[in-house]
């Protein structure tokens, strides 16, 4: 089965309205590449803006609650997201799971809200150095597809990041040979959870891709695409992405 490349860029706490010339740039030069996916999740204050400006891009959210509404002061739910605009929303980002303390159960719901209000989750997963170092990095991925990942038949919606702790935000990668050993993992696992439906979900790499690697990750069977964060702020670092995954679709 073939599965559109989608590159989507995680700006987490970055980016003031001052920046949405960045945005613009990166936005212009996305829609020109029809064969793949390209989606920005700027900060949620950026949202409706965001789409407001690049209506052809996909843009998404970092996180939400897993309830529709009610008292959680302070946070957003995924209806509140996609009611700004926002078509995708990442769960279960590492730096969630440790700053927030969010389990996989957490993430699992949080996807599911994604799901009835419409839009499609990025489900992160990933082992810490530690866990590599032990030789657990495949058992520790296993396991938080277990219990993140949910069941709900069609699986369309569903996206899966796989993300090295290790790896985020410190210029390292695994090697690749490593890389593609997890994704096969992290597709079987998935037939294993969704049957059938696992051929269609997209597995992203993240954690350090840039425009020297990505050429060499989203060429590894099972690499569908990238989650990438610091070289998703400027146009200059983020289209040599976009365009290595133009030129394998
Ligand atoms: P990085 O972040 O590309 O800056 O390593 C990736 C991520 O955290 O999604």
């Amino acid at each position: 089965m073939t599965r559109r490349k989608l590159i989507a860029g995680n700006w987490k706490m970055n980016g003031l309205r001052s920046d949405l010339g960045a945005f613009d740039a990166i936005a212009g030069t996305a829609c020109q590449f029809t064969a793949i996916d390209v989606a920005i999740c700027p900060p949620a204050t950026l949202i409706a803006l965001a789409c407001m400006r690049a209506p052809d891009l996909v843009i998404g959210a970092q996180d939400c609650h897993a309830e529709d509404s009610g008292a959680h002061t302070g946070n957003l739910s995924a209806q509140m997201l996609g009611d700004a605009g926002a078509k995708l929303v990442i769960v279960g980002h590492s730096e969630r799971r440790t700053e927030q303390g969010e389990t996989d159960a957490d993430v699992q719901a949080k996807a599911l809200a994604a799901h009835r209000h419409g839009l499609t989750a990025i489900v992160c997963v990933g082992e810490t150095e530690a866990e590599r170092d032990a030789g657990n990095a495949e058992a520790r991925v296993s396991a938080q597809l277990d219990g993140s990942v949910p069941r709900t038949g069609e699986a369309r919606w569903l996206v899966i990041a796989y993300e090295p702790v290790w790896a985020i935000g410190t210029g390292r990668i695994p090697t690749l040979e490593d890389v593609a050993v997890m994704h096969e993992t992290i597709r079987a696992k998935l037939a294993e959870l969704l049957g059938e439906e696992a051929e269609g979900v997209r597995i992203l790499y993240g954690g350090s891709m840039n425009g020297g690697n990505a050429e060499e990750l989203l060429a590894i069977p099972n690499v569908d695409g990238g989650l990438v964060g610091g070289a998703s702020l400027s146009a200059e670092k983020f289209v040599p992405i976009i365009k290595a995954a133009a030129a394998l679709a």
